[in-house]
């Protein structure tokens, strides 16, 4: 798969080299392609790995991921041109700075917003319900944490599901974009039980069926 990777802090630059390591096509989009930041990732990810402007990693791209705070997204999006027709995969959490809370939520999501800053890119929300330290282990024991992820359109989900579970992940799906309104607050979960009431943060969610 072709992805256009857009933040390289610990998101991205984890999904990236793990996306790369599975052989897809991987070229992260950076505000600025010759930050430290980019030069480091570059070289710990070896010669596979692009990086180039926000618009000309994208413009190539079947699949285009944020990374990036929430508060950045419109700017990134802005930068990243028209993805109409894309899979725009949302990994943001609308974090207050303090951690204390989300700054949207309950009528609408950060992935809500997202779709109407991207007209016409088909947005699946996933990866934000858990650290981004897991995404390359996601076992625990003899577990496999899950990859909760939600979207209106069942082959953007599938796509974005098959990214989930190259890196090992089990995969929910949890209905309609809307229910991001409910997967961004699991993560402020995930953030409060490892950081605030002490679990630490080998910690995960995981659907139980009978
Ligand atoms: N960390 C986690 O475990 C985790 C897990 C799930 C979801 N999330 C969510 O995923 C998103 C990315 O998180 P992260 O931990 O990867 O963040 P991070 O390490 O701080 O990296 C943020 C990335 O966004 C880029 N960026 C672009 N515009 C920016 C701006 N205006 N201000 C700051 N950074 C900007 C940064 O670029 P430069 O390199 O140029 O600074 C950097 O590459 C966030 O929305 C976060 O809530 C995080």
């Amino acid at each position: 798969v072709r992805i256009a990777v857009l933040g390289a802090g610990v998101v991205g630059s984890n999904l990236g080299r793990l996306w790369l390591e599975h052989g897809h096509d991987v070229t992260f989009g950076a505000r600025d392609p010759e930050s430290d930041k980019v030069k480091a990732l570059r070289q710990a990810a070896g010669s596979g790995l692009r990086v180039d402007g926000i618009a000309e990693a994208c413009e190539p791209a079947e699949v285009v991921v944020l990374a990036v705070p929430f508060a950045a997204a419109p700017d990134t999006l802005n930068a990243a041109g028209d993805l109409s027709g894309k899979v725009l995969v949302d990994c943001t959490n609308p974090l207050e700075a303090d951690l204390s809370g989300l700054t949207v939520g309950q009528t609408t999501s950060a992935a809500e917003q997202v779709a109407g800053w991207a007209p016409g890119a088909r947005v699946v929300k996933a990866f934000n319900t858990i650290g981004a330290q897991h995404y390359a282990n996601p076992r625990f024991g003899d577990q496999v944490a899950d990859a909760f992820i939600c979207g209106d359109e069942g082959e953007a989900k599938a796509l974005a599901g098959r990214l989930a579970e190259d890196l090992g992940f089990e995969v929910v799906d949890a209905g309609s974009l809307a229910a991001a309104r409910l997967l961004e607050p699991l993560a402020l979960l995930w953030i409060r039980m490892a950081y605030v009431e002490g679990a630490g943060s080998n910690i995960a969610f995981k659907l139980l069926r009978k």
